[in-house]
């Protein structure tokens, strides 16, 4: 079975990313790479990182007027990442075009309340729902334009998949048992994540801030 893990590489640069995914690429399903590298690197670091035969998870939160968040997908299109992100916020129509001009094999994600918002930010927004209600909200939404699947944390993916029975799960903030949180405030270990119903786990610093990286991706691997 392929590894339900994809390593995070949160960095701008092309050559320490290449690094820790060479390491690490017999342990994990595949590599996301988020908006810090896309801005640095652009398609052609894409393509770089694609060389090493891993699924790509572009991690790009799209959220534009349905135009302009088509024609960027669009734009997208020849790196056939094995997963996007756009955010639910932007609406049913912005969605929809998302996934209409993605390719077939890439699924189309959705972010609904970022991990960083609480209560008193939605309201500072105009938002009075509070973050759970307005995540579920998103995520019904996100369904209905055809998505498909949410990120969600491993708190809230087991009631995500009852409501969503063949949804894509992505579960960010997983944390090996007796590893260091850093920021992340909600963990889970890496099996109970995928017991509550994840589809695929993103681990970042676990991995890519461990003085063995592949190791640390051997050893998650191992509990899964
Ligand atoms: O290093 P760590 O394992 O915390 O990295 C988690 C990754 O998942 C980061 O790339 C972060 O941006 C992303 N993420 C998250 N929480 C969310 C959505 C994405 O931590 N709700």
């Amino acid at each position: 079975m392929t590894s339900p893990i994809f390593v995070a590489i949160d960095t701008p640069e092309l050559a320490r990313a290449q690094a820790i995914a060479a390491k690490v690429r017999r342990h994990v399903g595949g590599l996301k790479l988020g908006l810090e590298f896309f801005c640095a690197n652009g398609r052609h670091g894409v393509h770089a990182m694609a060389e090493l035969g891993l699924p790509i998870f572009l991690d790009l939160k799209l959220h534009d007027i349905p135009n302009t968040v088509g024609k960027a997908v669009q734009a997208l299109r020849p790196l056939a990442p094995a997963i996007l992100t756009v955010h639910a916020a932007g609406g049913r129509a912005m969605m929809e075009d998302a996934k209409a001009a993605a390719p077939v094999g890439t699924k189309v994600v959705a972010v609904t309340v970022l991990t960083s918002l609480d209560g008193d930010d939605l309201a500072s927004i105009g938002v009075a729902a509070d973050p759970h209600a307005q995540v579920e909200r998103l995520a019904a939404l996100a369904r209905e334009a055809g998505l498909d699947g949410l990120v969600c944390s491993g708190a809230e993916v087991a009631a995500a998949k009852r409501s969503w029975h063949d949804g894509f799960f992505v579960v960010p903030g997983v944390r090996p048992a007796g590893g260091a949180s850093a920021d992340q405030k909600r963990v889970m270990t890496p099996r109970a994540a995928l017991d509550a119903g994840a589809s695929i786990l993103v681990v970042g610093r676990p991995i890519t801030q461990a003085v063995d990286p592949d190791e640390a991706a051997r050893a998650i691997e191992a509990t899964l």
